[in-house]
């Protein structure tokens, strides 16, 4: 077995992952261990923008990003972490611009912006232009750049290695061991700082805009290792994916002026958020929509609905919306300004859909998107392991793996991305300065059994239970049932359902017995960390009895602070669940309703 030994491990290498690589190598010897090629990393999925009050085009603040992030919160987020992330936002933007990454314009060549969900002029309460872009690749951007950038830096990649464990010794990190995709075997990789930026675990539901790969790993990994996790109940889900595939369709389609219309050709969303309207947060969209479907206004009696970006259409709203451009002249958009602002989205839907969303609207149902709970961290990236925000030396998380908590029940639109390029660079920095004072902790000659073993009991289960029936039927009672409306009874069902899964998987079959790029072990692997997590997420939703953010309880319709004003922590036990509580940080903003 081969032993690899850094300053500092980083596993995955999405935008959190190479932003950390990045910053710690610039003091310390580092690596990326990642699933993928790194440039295929999901964070190239994210379409519409990055973040920050620049006041490209219009007045706008980090105060009015931090308020609006706490209210799309549901005021769960940790306002002293929120606050950090918007004032480093803009900064932030600018290290990228001068990294090389190509920003859309304006006519005067400054970074153009647009209108998210969520994101408001906190004076008129009306939608303010915040999210950086890149065309809709701002994700995609992003990654290429950092890739180059860590390629400047000498950072070392092993790619296609997949993680299995986590070593923890004498109460600190000390290395991971993974898997090399193409040859089966183990590695050890000993390290100072172990940084996990692994991505979330949007493939738990039957219809997502999540990349394969995301399968929870990371959270998984640690949640075995006896480590909690924190707020699993809140899951996004995005107002528009492609009908039936989930293919994300970005807000940034709404931000343009595109609007989501019932089959009775309304413009519904003015019932719900008669201020912002189709660019009310996620959750209320999404919650919008199926209120829409069970009253049977989804298209056909179906579950989806138009999302019209026709130019005609778009200037029609914007005259009765009374949106203008930043000059003042009257909002009117053309064809040729559609397509240039959104080629990749006109290009899904002419392969996918066999719609031009030019000349037709495009059909969308809500899909699982964003992974709001995850390790919990500190805002400098340190893993944080108890009510107390105890630190566990050397471990650090950042991105959609980890909590810190920015997003708390519900994230905005552009707030994954900055989230990813604020705590990534913060995890790499701590990582290597910790490595800077530490020694190597001793690794035990058995460091790779755990591992191995889980390996061993998937190849060697002399069951007939298949990888695709279970995730199939898993995915299928998530869907169902911890969806974006949720009831005891419909939750109690889908945790039987998960159980039963959980059992069956311990019987799959693994037809390849062949070392060179198993996907047979691997996906099954990754399927047990499915489950364990789907598990993890009904229990915690089950125990929040209220509604708040992207959790919908139609049995607890109302958010209840005098009782779940806190964070849900969960740990995982011999199979058992444990679950405790920590505070919410509340500095400027206190509780209240939220109205769009
Ligand atoms: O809609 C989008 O472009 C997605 C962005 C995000 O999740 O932040």
């Amino acid at each position: 077995m081969q032993t690899h030994i850094f300053d500092v491990i980083v596993v995955g290498a999405g935008g959190a992952g190479l932003m950390a690589a990045l910053y710690a190598s610039k003091t310390a010897s580092t690596a990326v261990i990642s699933k993928l090629y790194p440039t295929r990393s999901h964070t190239g999925a994210a379409q519409g923008g990055v973040g920050a009050a620049l006041g490209n085009l219009e007045e706008d603040y980090p105060e009015w990003h931090t308020f609006d992030t706490v209210k799309g919160s549901d005021y769960l987020g940790d306002q002293d972490a929120i606050e950090f992330m918007c004032q480093e936002a803009v900064d932030a933007v600018y290290e990228l611009e001068h990294y090389g990454l190509p920003f859309s314009r304006t006519p005067e060549g400054k970074i153009d912006q647009r209108p998210f969900g969520g994101h408001t002029n906190n004076v008129t309460g009306k939608p303010v232009r915040r999210a950086c872009f890149a065309a809709d690749r701002t994700g995609h951007m992003i990654l290429q750049t950092l890739y180059q950038q860590c390629i400047k830096n000498h950072v070392n990649f092993y790619d296609e290695f997949q993680v299995i464990d986590l070593l923890i010794v004498n109460g600190a990190a000390a290395g991971v061991v993974a898997l090399e995709l193409s040859t089966s075997e183990l590695h050890v990789f000993h390290a100072k700082s172990v940084v996990f930026a692994t991505g979330g675990h949007g493939r738990i539901w039957e219809v997502t805009s999540n990349a394969y790969a995301y399968s929870g790993d990371g959270a998984s990994v640690a949640l075995r290792r006896g480590l909690p996790l924190e707020d699993m109940e809140f899951f996004q889900f995005h107002p528009t994916g492609i009908y039936k595939l989930g293919i994300l369709i970005t807000e940034g389609v709404r931000g343009e002026g595109g609007i989501l219309f019932n089959d009775k050709g309304e413009r519904f969303m003015e019932k719900y958020a008669p201020k912002v309207k189709d660019l009310a947060s996620r959750d209320v969209v999404s919650r919008a929509m199926y209120t829409e479907m069970r009253e049977g206004r989804g298209i056909g009696g179906k579950n989806f609905f138009y999302l019209d970006v026709r130019p005609e259409v778009v200037n029609r709203y914007a005259a009765l919306d009374g949106r203008k451009r930043p000059d003042g002249s009257p909002y009117i958009v053309t064809a040729d300004e559609i397509i240039s602002k959104l080629p990749d989205i006109a290009d899904f839907c002419r392969v996918y859909l066999g719609v031009d969303p030019v000349t037709q609207p495009m059909p969308v149902q809500p899909t699982a998107h964003y992974t709001m709970g995850g390790i919990p961290t500190n805002k400098y990236g340190e893993v944080v392991i108890d009510d107390q925000n105890t630190v566990l030396p050397g471990f650090y998380a950042a991105g959609e793996v980890a909590c810190v908590s920015v997003h708390g029940a519900n994230r905005l639109g552009t707030n994954s991305l900055l989230d990813l390029i604020t705590f990534g660079k913060h995890a790499g920095l701590r990582a290597a300065e910790f490595s800077r004072g530490a020694t190597l902790q001793p690794l035990p000659k058995d460091a790779a059994d755990f591992a191995l073993a889980q390996l061993n009991q998937l190849k060697n289960s002399a069951g007939s239970e298949r990888v695709a029936d279970i995730s199939r039927e898993m995915k299928s009672v998530m869907f169902d049932h911890v969806g974006i409306f949720r009831t005891a009874d419909g939750m109690k069902t889908a945790l039987e359902k998960v159980r039963e899964l959980r059992q069956r998987h311990q019987h799959i079959k693994i037809t390849d017995q062949g070392k060179v790029f198993n996907t047979d072990l691997i996906n099954a692997w990754e399927l047990g960390n499915l489950l364990q997590l789907a598990e993890l997420i009904t229990v915690c939703a089950i125990n929040r009895t209220e509604s708040r953010g992207a959790h919908a309880r139609d049995d607890y319709p109302k958010r209840d602070d005098a009782n779940w004003m806190k964070h849900t922590l969960a740990w995982e036990k011999d199979g058992n669940i444990r679950l405790g509580y920590k505070p919410v940080a509340i500095t400027k903003y206190q509780p209240k309703e939220r109205v769009y």
